[in-house]
């Protein structure tokens, strides 16, 4: 059961699983904060865990673990080589995909760095629904170019549209006969697809773009790190697969790819990465990446524990009401804040609630980053962690000029199983309290960017006072403490 009834009070979502391991947390008083994020470099990623209270950076590697995890974490047999943890994992995966190979990785982006080192030649184009930063980074770094071509449509911040991750297949062809199809390196589509919000792609979609790909011999490759919302949005808006379970949409799916690929961070539940390949001959080619770049073949730079833990995670991913509960919340999130004025992407997708801050913050400069520097402020008006998720996510030009995002968002991640509804409410209401303020936040410039992936460590400051002018106003409405 997916979905609870109500009888006398508004219906709202339901947790199906229940609490067992807590870890407190910690709401710093307002002036406090921001002192941490003058320490942090006014870059989330920089904070203390410890300094934040509602930590909505992302939902990678960040998912609450069931019980059923944390035992099996107990019989991992450890073993340089030949683990039977791996060959359990090996099994499970090919149960749940229909595919007999398993390369291990410690995470997603080492999964896009073999892959890519296998396929992309310089000046070699790889088509996407779109990119997402460490799979479009691992293209560009051995020369190749990423060409996104999701529909134009799946641009539009506010919708009503239920696949906004669909891929366009006009474009894909005319990309193709353009570029020579010997100059494509693979079709990779990205389920749930993140820097758009999370948003999913149809089974349909997936199946005609895959099919094109196939009829020029083109690899086809699912990024499927995000797949588990991307099942749930399959079940519940694609009309003629309502009556499919989610593991016969899952092999469905997994039937239209050569190779497929996931962030166990995202997908399982756990900590890891594995590629799945179809062709045995392909698998024994690019072995090799394995052993050189992340550890001997049965394991890739995984802990075996939490192998184990991913095992029961995959299955978990099958169930109906677990893979549920992440989307419900963020549609609940969405809808209340989108109901109040606030800008949002919408309709709501997987992974989290997305704040369109082009519109929320329109008076900063989009060079100024205002995505980031709304980030910032929602920290500092509530302990609040979010994600950047637009042109400081974004590497420059090659002239050294922005590259100007084409959605500008703050992420607020829902890792799964871990907030409650009642946080949800109080993230629900700072973020209402900040739009409310908007006028106040300004923007932001670099004082330190590293070249590559700048947003994980690069150091900002505001162009002015206004985060003091920020605090002072929210300390006036809350006072010193909150
Ligand atoms: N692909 C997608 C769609 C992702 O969302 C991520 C990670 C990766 C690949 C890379 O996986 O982190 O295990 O190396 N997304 C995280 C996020 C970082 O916060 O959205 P990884």
């Amino acid at each position: 059961m997916s979905e609870i009834k109500f009888y006398a009070r508004p219906e709202v979502p339901v947790e199906m699983h229940k609490v067992k391991i807590v870890q407190k947390l910690n709401l710093l008083p307002a002036k406090e904060r921001l002192k941490k994020m003058q320490e942090a470099g006014f870059n989330t990623f920089m904070l203390h865990n410890g300094d934040i209270f509602m930590d909505m950076l992302t939902d990678s590697g960040v998912n609450a673990m069931s019980d059923n995890q944390q035992a099996a974490m107990l019989r991992a047999d450890d073993a340089y080589a030949g683990s039977e943890t791996f060959y359990r994992m090996e099994k499970k995966l090919t149960e749940i995909f229909g595919i007999n190979h398993l390369l291990p990785t410690h995470q997603g982006r080492a999964c896009e760095h073999i892959i890519a080192q296998h396929f992309v030649k310089p000046d070699s184009c790889v088509i996407m629904n779109y990119h997402f930063t460490t799979s479009k980074a691992h293209v560009t770094r051995l020369g190749g170019r990423v060409e996104e071509l999701v529909k134009d449509e799946g641009l539009v911040v506010k919708s009503n549209l239920p696949f906004k991750g669909n891929i366009d297949l006009d474009k894909v062809k005319a990309c193709i006969e353009r570029e020579g199809a010997d100059n494509i390196a693979f079709l990779r589509l990205e389920a749930g697809t993140n820097l758009i919000g999370g948003q999913p792609i149809s089974y349909e979609n997936m199946k005609e773009a895959t099919e094109l790909a196939k009829s020029y011999g083109i690899t086809t490759v699912l990024d499927a790190s995000l797949l588990q919302d991307n099942l749930y949005f399959i079940k519940t808006r694609e009309e003629s697969m309502k009556e499919k379970t989610i593991p016969e949409i899952t092999r469905m799916v997994a039937d239209l790819f050569d190779l497929i690929y996931f962030s166990g961070r995202k997908f399982g539940f756990g900590r890891g990465g594995g590629i799945l390949i179809r062709d045995e001959k392909l698998f024994h080619e690019m072995e090799d990446y394995v052993t050189m770049f992340e550890g001997f073949l049965t394991y890739g730079g995984m802990s075996v524990k939490e192998m184990e833990a991913l095992i029961i995670g995959f299955e978990e991913t099958m169930d109906l009401d677990i893979i549920s509960q992440g989307p419900q919340f963020i549609k609940h999130c969405v809808s209340i804040l989108d109901s109040m004025g606030v800008p949002m992407v919408t309709p709501g997708g997987g992974l989290g609630a997305h704040i369109d801050a082009r519109q929320v913050v329109d008076h900063i400069p989009a060079d100024q980053y205002p995505a980031g520097a709304l980030t910032v402020a929602l920290y500092l008006c509530g302990g609040i962690r979010g994600m950047e998720r637009g042109t400081l996510s974004e590497e420059r030009n090659p002239d050294g000029s922005e590259h100007i995002a084409s959605v500008e968002m703050v992420r607020l991640a829902f890792p799964r199983r871990v907030f409650t509804l009642s946080q949800t409410e109080y993230v629900i209401d700072r973020v209402k309290w900040l739009y409310d303020h908007r006028h106040l936040v300004g923007g932001l410039r670099f004082v330190h960017e590293p070249k590559t992936l700048r947003f994980f460590t690069g150091k900002l400051e505001p162009v002015s006072d206004w985060p003091e002018k920020l605090i002072a106003e929210f300390i006036k409405d809350f006072g010193e403490d909150q």
